[in-house]
């Protein structure tokens, strides 16, 4: 794991952005994973300033993390019109190249099987963007999640729903369903890029990079993966008890390692 720890959110996108272009640069079909809520969206803005510059990512497929069930894909709150607000329109990417399992879909485990295939029909994921709840989670995989899970449904814990309820009309109107990758289909990406800003985040990062390996901190699978590396601000960071470790090791990156 890799940890890095800046002042400003727009420092740590810029680092994470500079990573993906390079990628895209060497393989313009890049496969990228895409997560959802505010977190990422200093990601995606960048990502779309440099579009707007000329980059190209219309050959780059991409894949969401997660999706509400029974939200229609126009509701201003399903991850299908974020997913088209935030990054196919802004980065310029061609819908038909990104998917989101269809949590509409009458039959959701077959769904839930198709997008499995489909993801590694693709190749697999080589840059998986995460956020990570206060309660540990990433995608939709809740505390308790099976550290090996592949995409399927879960149920919300109150906690996501109430964290989540500030974008929607009230509590009800949340749903209380998901279709999400599970950890272990998260844990099969090449890559994978986790973001966390704000104190509030503090707790779940140091039980992510320093606590148990757990179903009872999701995130914390990151463990066990090859190449992950986390992009907190100050605030984030600050139950960590290695963060002078770790920006000793950001201090002294040698030029040549890329992340
Ligand atoms: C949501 C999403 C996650 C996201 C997390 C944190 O419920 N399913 O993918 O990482 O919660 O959201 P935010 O970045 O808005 O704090």
């Amino acid at each position: 794991m890799e940890i890095i720890i800046l002042d400003t959110e727009e420092e740590l996108a810029r680092l994470a952005a500079d990573a993906i272009v390079r990628r895209v640069q060497r393989s313009p079909d890049l496969v990228l994973g895409l997560a959802t809520g505010s977190t990422p969206l200093p990601l995606y803005r960048d990502l779309a300033q440099r579009h707007a510059a000329g980059v190209n990512f219309s050959s780059v497929r991409g894949f969401a993390l997660d999706e509400y069930v029974g939200l229609p894909p126009e509701h201003t709150q399903s991850y299908a019109h974020y997913i088209a607000e935030n990054v196919t329109g802004p980065l310029g990417l061609r819908p038909e190249l990104v998917h989101l399992p269809d949590g509409n879909a009458d039959d959701l485990e077959e769904a839930a099987r198709r997008y499995e295939h489909a993801i590694r029909a693709s190749g697999g994921v080589d840059v998986q963007i995460l956020g990570i709840g206060a309660n540990g989670h990433i995608g939709f995989n809740e505390p308790g999640s099976s550290l090996l899970s592949r995409t399927r449904i879960k149920t919300l814990t109150s906690k996501t729903r109430h964290d989540n309820a500030r974008f929607f009309t009230s509590l009800d109107d949340v749903p209380s369903h998901c279709l999400t990758q599970g950890l272990g289909t998260i844990l099969d990406a090449r890559t994978a890029f986790l973001f966390a800003f704000g104190g509030h985040k503090a707790e779940a990062v140091a039980r992510a990079v320093e606590g148990p390996v757990s179903a009872s901190c999701p995130a914390s699978v990151l463990q066990l993966h090859q190449h992950a590396v986390f992009f907190v601000d100050r605030a984030a960071a600050a139950q960590l008890r290695r963060s002078d470790y770790y920006q000793e090791t950001w201090a002294a990156k040698p030029a040549w390692q890329l992340l």
